[in-house]
């Protein structure tokens, strides 16, 4: 309770700064980040989505309108979220060049993976159990990824199944695989994503040995007075929440502990390897180490990734350790990163410093939980405008073209 208090504390302090005149001459930057800037009670809140200018007015009404426990679910990091904060303040270490009197007339976002050209290089990061944010659970995010022309990944546990999903998306979704602790679950969930027309499976390797504490989502949960337990089972124990996950249909439960286990090694991702001729991708990948690791195991792509700084308080943010993976892998793979992007000029950072996709969570979910699809497909054109507004400013104008040249480190 105390740390809420320290919480609410804060947001009065910087209510108070933030209404006086003085604040940004005495205390230049105290207002914080746009992000930090969005959660406090003194910003009203947009009225409608036409009026949302960045992805901050999605989470501040997605704040005001969730329950406690669901927002929380969402935003927590672990322990005090300081990976959380390391995955944004990462950005701030770069700048980008810019260049005048280019011919940037015509902005080509696209971007190419495995043979599939996407509309854009912003892809839907795989988020787990979205019933928790909309009543229609992934399809508003599946559809808007369709309306986009966008890449998404869907996580192992949805509320609905990956078929109705490939049926809303109408392109091939990538599969995001925890392994379970038992092997032939993993094989039989991946044989099934393959055969519903997986482009790709996404190993999620950086919660195999359990993560961290939530104690954001803790805390939040302690002030939800909601009756939750019409929905969540707690007895019914990890059998009861995997039934509500549409990929456990038909799965032997009885045999599952756990979504991962702390004792598999690299010789899973052969494994894995041999169980489908489609890509298969680690997501997790925080040091070059283990992107070599995992190219040495047969990876066909990285995905840099701290979990939205849900896995491990390393205070590391995912775009520091981007050109050290990058140096590693070199051209032979794709490596894409996700962790902290809420702005256009992020994704151009990332794409100088070799990253050729970058993917996104928390925002398309606020836009989900506060206006359905509209929402989600809001928070992908605001970040692509964006993008597109970096790249003319670079005077760069394919995506695809994003070098290490138009990245400056501070
Ligand atoms: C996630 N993430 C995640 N990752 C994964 O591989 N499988 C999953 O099921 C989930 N579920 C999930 C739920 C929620 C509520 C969040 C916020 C995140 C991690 C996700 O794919 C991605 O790595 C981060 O969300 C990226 O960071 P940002 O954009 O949220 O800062």
């Amino acid at each position: 309770m105390e740390q809420t208090h320290v919480v609410a504390d804060r947001r009065r302090f910087l209510g108070y700064l933030a209404a006086s005149p003085l604040a940004g001459a005495l205390f230049p930057g105290a207002l914080g980040s746009p992000e930090a800037r969005a959660a406090e009670p003194p910003v009203p809140t947009i009225t409608a989505l036409e009026q949302a200018i960045n992805v901050f007015d999605l989470q501040a009404v997605a704040e005001r309108t969730m329950r406690p426990a669901h927002y929380g679910y969402l935003q927590t990091g672990v322990l005090d979220d300081w990976t959380v904060t390391a995955n944004r303040e990462g950005f701030q270490k770069y700048g980008f060049r810019a260049r005048r009197l280019v011919d940037v007339g015509t902005i080509d976002l696209s971007v190419e993976l495995f043979g599939q050209t996407w509309a854009s290089p912003v892809a839907l990061a795989p988020v787990s159990s979205q019933r928790a944010f909309h009543q229609d659970a992934e399809r508003p995010s599946a559809r808007a990824a369709r309306r986009r022309g966008a890449l998404q990944m869907i996580s192992t546990l949805t509320n609905v199944s990956f078929e109705t999903l490939v049926d809303d998306r109408q392109a091939p979704l990538w599969f995001q695989l925890y392994p379970t602790n038992d092997a032939k679950t993993a094989r039989q969930l991946v044989e099934r994503a393959d055969a519903a027309g997986a482009g790709a499976i996404v190993l999620t390797v950086d919660l195999l040995a359990g993560g961290m504490r939530r104690e954001t989502q803790a805390i939040l949960a302690r002030q939800d007075t909601g009756n939750c337990q019409q929905c969540h089972d707690r007895t019914a124990g990890f059998a009861g929440y995997l039934k509500r996950k549409a990929m456990f249909d038909g799965v032997d439960l009885t045999r599952l502990t756990a979504l991962g286990d702390p004792k598999l090694t690299w010789d899973y991702v052969r494994l894995l390897r041999s169980w489908t001729r489609k890509p298969v991708l680690v997501k997790g990948i925080m040091s070059a180490q283990d992107a070599a690791q995992a190219l040495a195991h047969g990876a066909d792509g990285i995905v840099v990734s701290n979990h939205g700084g849900r896995a491990e308080e390393s205070l590391v943010g995912a775009i520091d350790v981007l050109p050290e993976v990058v140096a590693a892998v070199g051209k032979r793979v794709p490596v894409l990163i996700d962790g902290g992007f809420r702005r256009g000029s992020d994704v151009f950072k990332a794409m100088g410093l070799g990253a050729t996709a970058v993917c996104i969570g928390r925002p398309y979910i606020w836009g989900l939980s506060a206006y359905g699809q509209s929402g989600v497909e809001t928070a992908m054109r605001l970040i692509d405008e964006e993008l597109i507004s970096t790249m003319r400013q670079a005077g760069v104008g394919r995506a695809g073209r994003i070098s290490s040249a138009d990245v400056i480190k501070l």
